[in-house]
């Protein structure tokens, strides 16, 4: 699977629809697009500003800049992590792997994992079962477009029979503000999860005075509580400031979870066999190009037997 071709089609899909939703030509569409990536931009820099994702231009100017580098950097970590990569793979045989993103958004996270697991060529099929925890609702659109383009990739190239293909999706989007920790009295109908993805969740809350991540903590902590042992939380963020990553040290202890292992990576690229040109030109036409370099910092930690 080419990620390029998944998020070209995923764009060019979504645009279509938010086009006749608003009744605008496809000019104007481009151009509130490119305002929205542009106040995006300026949010991802200062730390006092919230990225607005509420707009459909905006949603979709993510899914076309934002999504393939994150796709890129998940890929990356379960290359980076053995335990993690066999937890992927249906460790205990059943080959299913039960995932939960919070703040998922779109479901980069997602594409990451899929191109992964296809990256091994397994002989077996896995069933992926995700459910994605998000504050924006309209989220769920953009997911549902992106494991829509993997299956019809799929089934271009391996055929309709799902038992030929590297995996099959099931998923759920469920709108719930990760502060609010009443919000999170629902999660208990969430049942038992393999792994827990927090990518670039926790960067969200550095804006304003720390009570956001007060709130965040206390959510947090009554998820892993509700858990039985055993589930895995892979946090990813970005590199800087330090004490983001102090936080996600700090969160993890507090919540009475164990650190597996951590690392940062600042040099990150997307992988050269990619064709950007074929797959992306008119978007990068109106748009720009999607973000290419990365940097992050991940931390692997588990919910362990108490003693
Ligand atoms: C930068 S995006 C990351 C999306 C996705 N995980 C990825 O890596 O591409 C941050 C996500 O966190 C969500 N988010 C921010 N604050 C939240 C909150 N309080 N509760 C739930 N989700 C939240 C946003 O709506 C957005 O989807």
């Amino acid at each position: 699977m080419e990620m390029c071709k998944i998020i070209g089609c995923a764009t060019r899909r979504a645009m279509q629809m938010i086009r006749s939703r608003h009744g605008l030509t496809q000019e104007s569409l481009e151009k509130k697009v490119c305002d929205q990536l542009l106040c995006l931009k300026t949010a991802y820099f200062d730390d006092s500003i919230d990225p607005d994702y509420t707009s459909d231009f905006a949603r979709v100017g993510y899914l076309f800049r934002y999504v393939l580098t994150r796709a890129h950097i998940m890929k990356y970590a379960l290359k980076e992590m053995e335990e993690l990569s066999r937890v992927i793979q249906g460790d205990g045989g059943s080959g299913t792997c039960k995932i939960c993103c919070l703040g998922g958004g779109p479901g980069s996270e997602i594409l990451g994992i899929a191109k992964f697991i296809e990256d091994l060529s397994l002989p077996n099929t896995i069933h992926l079962e995700i459910v994605s925890l998000d504050k924006i609702e309209a989220w769920k659109n953009e997911f549902k477009i992106i494991c829509a383009e993997i299956e019809s990739d799929y089934r271009e190239r391996y055929g309709s029979s799902q038992t030929k293909w590297p995996v099959t999706l099931r998923f759920a989007c469920h709108s719930i503000d990760l502060l609010n920790v009443t919000d999170c009295d629902d999660l208990q109908g969430i049942p038992q999860q393999d792994i827990f993805i927090i990518s670039y969740l926790i960067s969200e809350l550095w804006c304003g005075n720390g009570s956001r991540r007060d709130c965040f903590h206390r959510s947090f902590k009554k998820i892993v509580d509700c858990l039985s042992c055993g589930s895995y939380f892979l946090f990813i963020d970005r590199t800087e400031p330090k004490e983001l990553q102090e936080y996600i040290k700090q969160l993890i202890r507090d919540s009475g979870l164990k650190q597996v292992t951590h690392k940062s990576k600042v040099d990150g690229r997307w992988d050269s066999n990619e064709s950007k040109d074929l797959h992306l030109s008119d978007l990068v036409k109106a748009f720009g190009k999607p973000h290419m370099k990365w940097s992050a910092f991940f931390v692997l930690a588990k919910k362990l037997i108490p003693f």
